[in-house]
């Protein structure tokens, strides 16, 4: 059997030079640009903040002599979704991996979150997911080969407001156009992940110090975990098995049992 440490440049699943991750500069989506540049990938990094991305490129660079793009762009605006799309729609330039990455938190109920916030989590968790992996899959599918990972979330599992509903639709989206594309060599996988050490707490003003130590993953893991259950051809990744128990109960629980658990939870530890 393949283990995480075994996916290396010689078994992707498919021969992989050119990497595109949103949300490149922090937390998960650095985790998997670390990852695929040791592993000789070139890489196209997305992000708002040019100067950290440019940091990034030249760090990345340097380390492992790969090429790296800095493409800056807001996925909560149409135009930073284009700019993005426009470069995974270059025949030219192809991109073999898509990391859709990017996302936050909003603090709050229902109600307290501003609509124009939660209107804003739905463009960068949703809209721009849909708009992105079209974009890569349409020259994926002419060259029969590629890969679409989109970032969850195990809050996808259970009732948490647009946060949680938001990473539902990604993963129900994901598995369909997986569906969809089957024996064309375009692989699409969701991302479920835990509570992951990163900037997303700390940027939605969630305090952390109620999660437990064992609920913690490690992004580096995490991302060597995906990556293998990419090369299996599995759509859904939960890496870890304490939260592949949890998901697994949250999916046949019934739901008003998981809705109760979850917004007692929720209230306590936040989104994830
Ligand atoms: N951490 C967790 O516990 C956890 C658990 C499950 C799922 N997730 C999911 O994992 C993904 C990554 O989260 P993370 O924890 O790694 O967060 P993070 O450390 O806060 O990093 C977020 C990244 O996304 C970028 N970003 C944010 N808004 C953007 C926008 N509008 N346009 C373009 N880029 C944007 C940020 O850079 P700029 O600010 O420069 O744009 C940064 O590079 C998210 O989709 C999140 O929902 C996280």
């Amino acid at each position: 059997m393949r283990t995480a440490d075994a996916v290396s440049p010689g078994n992707y699943p498919w021969a992989m030079t050119t990497a595109l991750i949103t949300g490149s500069t922090a937390g998960i989506g650095a985790a998997f640009a670390r990852r695929l540049a040791a592993d000789g990938h070139n890489l196209v990094l997305v992000a708002r903040d040019t100067k950290r991305l440019r940091e990034q490129a030249t760090e990345l660079h340097d380390r492992h002599g790969i090429e790296a793009e800095v493409l800056t762009a807001d996925l909560a605006e149409d135009a930073g979704i284009e700019a993005v799309a426009a470069r995974l729609e270059d025949r030219r330039n192809p991109v073999d991996l898509l990391v859709n990455n990017a996302g936050f938190g909003n603090k709050g109920r229902f109600l307290d979150v501003p609509m124009a916030d939660e209107l804003r989590m739905l463009k960068v968790h949703c809209e721009a997911v849909l708009r992105l992996t079209a974009a890569a899959a349409e020259g994926m599918r002419e060259r029969g080969r590629g890969g679409v990972v989109n970032v969850a979330s195990v809050a996808a599992f259970v009732p948490r407001g647009t946060y949680g509903a938001s990473k539902s639709w990604v993963v129900q989206f994901t598995q369909g156009a997986a569906r969809d594309l089957a024996g064309s060599g375009v692989r699409l996988m969701a991302l479920a992940p835990g509570f992951v050490r990163t900037e997303f707490h700390e940027r939605a003003g969630m305090g952390t110090d109620n999660i437990p130590g064992w609920m913690w993953l490690d992004a580096d893991k995490l991302v060597a975990a995906a990556l293998a259950d990419l090369a299996r051809g599995k759509t859904l990744s939960v890496p870890d098995p304490r939260y592949k128990v949890l998901t697994g109960l949250a999916r046949v629980a019934p739901r008003g049992l998981v809705g109760g658990i979850s917004s007692k939870t929720g209230r306590k530890y936040g989104p994830q």
